[in-house]
């Protein structure tokens, strides 16, 4: 054999066993203004390099983990921090600090969720509405094995359709709307919160509001029990978790996969 076709047989199986025991995240802010990502590792699961870190429009970083790592994947808007990290968001804020330490968003906050199987094991992975929506978003799963995954997401931004009941306006003179409250959130009842005498699937059902979200963001959760059509389930070892994936014509490519996620 020539020593080339060894060593790309040898970079091939390389690449393989590296793609296979690790998995990685790459978040990209293509909103028209700064983000806050924040990352928050389900029990058991070690936290990422990262837990929170400032994001300008068009800028990319790519996270790695270990296989079957769970947890969250959110943006925080409107942020100002001191030079010791200390600070305040207006949406998806997680305790006062840049780097969010095992602190989740502060609801409304859309999420980007998931599971990685471990060896052969699928993963599970949805966007949730289920704390509320601040931000537009894209999960599409990449890499040799994310081809025959589906893309899930919630590109629509429903801070401007958001009923006035649910509404977080921001603090500047605008009074933009920056984030839509889950009616669990607002309201604080059981059959929103699926709670109570709620909390099964066949007494907590979809409601006035969970509906608008729905609508909205088909692929999306939008109460504690729609999983049938909210959770996905694949194999994908990297995602792509993409912010604002409609708001320039920056990233053509994405708007074209977004398409598939109507
Ligand atoms: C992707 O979505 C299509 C259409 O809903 C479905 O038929 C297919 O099974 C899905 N693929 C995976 C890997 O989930």
């Amino acid at each position: 054999m020539q020593p080339g076709r060894k060593l790309s047989s040898l970079f091939i199986l390389l690449t393989f066993f590296s793609s296979s025991l690790s998995n990685t995240f790459t978040i990209t802010n293509n909103c028209p203004h700064t983000i806050w990502p924040g990352t928050l590792a389900g029990s058991g699961s070690p936290s990422l390099a990262t837990t929170g870190f400032r994001l300008d429009t068009g800028q990319s970083v790519k996270l790695t983990t270990v296989p079957g790592w769970s947890g969250r994947i959110w943006a925080r808007t409107g942020c100002k921090f001191d030079t010791t990290g200390a600070g305040k968001c207006q949406t998806g804020d997680c305790g006062g600090r840049l780097e969010c330490a095992g602190n989740g968003a502060a609801p409304p906050t859309s999420l980007f969720e998931i599971t990685f199987g471990a060896g052969n094991g699928q993963d599970y992975y949805d966007i949730s509405m289920v704390d509320g929506y601040n931000l537009p978003l894209l999960a599409l799963p990449r890499g040799m094995y994310g081809g025959a995954c589906n893309a899930t997401g919630c590109i629509t931004d429903i801070n401007r359709g958001c009923p006035k009941e649910l509404q977080v306006v921001g603090g500047d003179q605008n009074q933009r709307v920056v984030g839509c409250r889950s009616a669990c959130e607002a309201f604080k009842l059981d059959k929103y919160c699926c709670s109570g005498e709620f909390a099964n699937p066949n007494t907590c059902q979809p409601s006035y509001y969970s509906t608008i979200f729905k609508k909205a963001c088909p692929k999306a959760y939008s109460y504690a029990f729609d999983d049938g059509t909210s959770t996905f389930t694949c194999k994908a070892y990297e995602y792509d978790i993409v912010f604002c994936p409609n708001s320039n014509g920056y990233t053509l490519s994405i708007n074209f996969l977004a398409l598939s996620i109507y």
